[in-house]
C-alpha cells in the first residue's frame, strides 16, 4: 500500500452481477485478498479499463469494509466506452488496475442531520453515506428519483428500510414529471446538510432552487453543468494563447476548443479521464495568466490561488495562459 496517488494497484473482479435493468455491480478485491486502501463515504475509484479508458466510479459499500470495493455501473445510452466495456467485456476474475480512492464529495461527519438526494445511478456514493449514517447512528433521509423501479439500483434493501426515511420518486409513475426541486429545498431543515448525486439536470435544479441555502448543499457532478460564457474571455473572441513553458511552444486555443483538445491537436498526450471537469486527472500547474475555472472539483481556495486548472474544461480570462507543460 502507498500514499502515492499515481500508484496503480491490480484488483481482481471477484464478482460481477446484475443489480437492476442496465445496472451491474462489480466487486473488486486485492489479488492476495488482503486489506485495501481505506476510503471515506463519497469516495470514488479510478479504474484503468482494459480498453485503454480511465473511468471513475463511486464506492458504494460501507467504508468500514477493508477487503473489497463495490461499484455499480449503469449502462449509458451515450457511453463513450466505459460503461459499455464494463457491461459487455468485463468478466469475473479479470484483473484491472486502480488508483487509490479519492474523495471530491466528502460527507461532513459533524452535521446534525443528513438529507440525501439521488437520481438513478447517482445512488452509489449516497449508499456509502447511508452505511456510514446507519453505523454511526446519525439521522438521515433519502429522496431517490428513478425513471422506473426496474432501473432502481438497490431497490430491495432500500425499500425494506423505514419508509419515513426513504422517499421514492418514480418518473414513469408520475406521468414523466421530474422531482420537484423546489419542494425538496422547502423541506430542508436549517440543521440539515443535503448531499445530491445524479444527472446534471436534477443537480442543477436542486442547486438553482437552493441558492439561498447554498452552504447546506453538496454535489457530486458526473459532468460540469453548462456555464454561461464569460464576457471577458481571452482577447474577447473566446480564443486565447497558451504558452507551454517546458517545451517553449505557444499554441492558440480556439473558442470552440478546450485546452486539452488544443494540446492533443498539436500532438501532445496529456493525461485525462472524464473530460468533464469532475475527476482532476488533467490538473495542470498555471505559471502565469488568469484561469477561468469551469470544473466542479477545485476548492474555493484552489480557485483563488489560481495556480492550477483542469485543462479539459477550464479556459483563460487573460489573453494568454502559461502552463507547466
Ligand atoms: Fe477529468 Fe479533466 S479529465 S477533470
Amino acid at each position: 500500500m502507498t500514499n502515492n496517488p499515481l500508484y496503480q494497484q491490480p484488483l481482481r473482479v471477484s464478482r460481477i452481477s446484475a443489480e437492476a435493468k442496465d445496472v451491474c455491480v462489480v466487486e473488486l478485491t486485492a489479488l492476495d485478498n488482503g486489506e485495501l486502501a481505506p476510503f471515506t463515504p463519497g469516495a470514488h475509484l479510478e479504474l484503468m479499463l482494459g480498453n485503454g479508458l480511465i473511468r471513475h466510479y463511486s464506492l458504494l459499500n460501507d467504508c468500514s469494509e477493508r477487503h473489497r470495493y463495490l461499484i455499480a455501473v449503469g449502462l449509458s445510452e451515450d457511453s463513450r466506452g466505459g460503461s459499455r466495456f464494463i457491461h459487455g467485456s468485463l468478466r469475473q476474475n479479470d484483473v484491472i488496475n486502480a488508483r487509490p480512492p479519492r474523495n471530491n464529495f466528502e460527507l461532513d461527519p459533524h452535521a446534525e442531520r443528513y438529507c440525501f438526494v439521488a437520481g438513478g445511478i447517482g445512488i452509489t456514493p449516497i449508499l456509502a453515506m447511508i452505511h456510514w449514517c446507519q453505523r454511526n447512528n446519525r439521522p438521515w433521509r433519502l429522496i431517490y428519483s428513478v425513471r422506473s423501479l426496474q432501473r432502481a439500483a438497490y431497490y430491495e434493501p432500500l425499500s425494506q428500510l423505514d419508509p419515513a426515511r426513504v422517499q421514492w420518486h418514480v418518473t414513469d409513475q408520475q406521468g414523466g414529471r421530474h422531482l420537484d426541486a423546489r419542494a425538496v429545498i422547502d423541506s430542508l431543515a436549517s440543521d440539515e446538510q443535503l448531499y445530491c448525486c445524479g444527472p446534471s439536470p436534477l443537480m442543477s435544479a436542486i442547486r438553482d432552487a437552493g441558492a439561498a441555502v447554498a452552504s447546506q448543499l453538496h454535489f457530486e457532478w458526473f459532468a460540469a453543468p453548462a456555464q454561461p460564457e464569460a464576457e471577458t474571455l481571452g482577447d474577447g473572441s473566446g480564443a486565447f494563447d497558451l504558452q507551454l513553458l517546458r517545451s517553449g511552444r505557444t499554441l492558440r486555443v480556439e473558442a470552440e476548443q478546450s485546452i486539452l483538445e488544443a494540446l492533443e491537436a498539436s500532438g501532445l498526450e496529456p493525461p485525462f479521464a472524464c473530460r468533464a471537469g469532475v475527476c482532476r486527472t488533467c490538473e495542470t500547474r498555471v505559471c502565469a495568466g488568469q484561469p477561468d475555472h469551469r470544473d466542479m472539483v477545485l476548492s474555493d481556495e484552489e480557485r483563488a490561488a489560481g495556480d492550477c486548472l483542469l485543462i479539459c474544461v477550464s479556459r483563460s480570462l487573460s489573453p494568454s495562459l502559461a502552463l507547466d507543460l
